[in-house]
């Protein structure tokens, strides 16, 4: 399965999509480096930078939803919190099995699934409003 960026992902805010846009490509390439059994290193350089950047990513979304006093924000917030406490897992995952199979098969369906569902019900609700603000 490979993880494409398509325009039904776009939520409308400028800083959003480029930073989404971001996050499927490394997404897709951690898909790729498990799937071709690319070395450790790759796999683990790959989730130490998302790591770092759905961080970042988050923050500028909370940033967004705090200068627009968006009423959302908690809930939004909270399913933030749930993703970065599943990216954790997925290192413990690779700290312990390295590159197996079942770090494959969490990375495609549980993380990638949820990224997916969030950007197209919870950030494309916040980028409709954005756009109303
Ligand atoms: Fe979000
Ligand atoms: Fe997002």
């Amino acid at each position: 399965m490979g993880i494409q960026w398509t325009n039904d992902f776009l939520v409308g805010n400028p800083t959003i999509d480029r930073q989404h846009k971001e996050l499927f490509r490394a997404f897709g390439e951690l898909v790729d480096a498990c799937r071709l059994g690319k070395g450790k290193n790759k796999i683990e350089e790959l989730l130490d930078f998302l790591e770092v950047y759905v961080i970042f990513h988050f923050d500028a979304e909370e940033k967004l939803m705090e200068q627009s006093n968006y009423p959302g924000r908690e809930a939004h917030r909270t399913a933030h919190a749930g993703f970065i406490s599943q990216l954790k897992e997925l290192k413990i995952m690779f700290g312990k099995d390295g590159a197996s199979m079942e770090l494959l098969i969490t990375t495609n369906e549980t993380v990638l699934r949820w990224l997916i569902e969030h950007i197209r019900k919870t950030d494309t609700a916040l980028g409709a409003y954005l756009k109303t603000v």
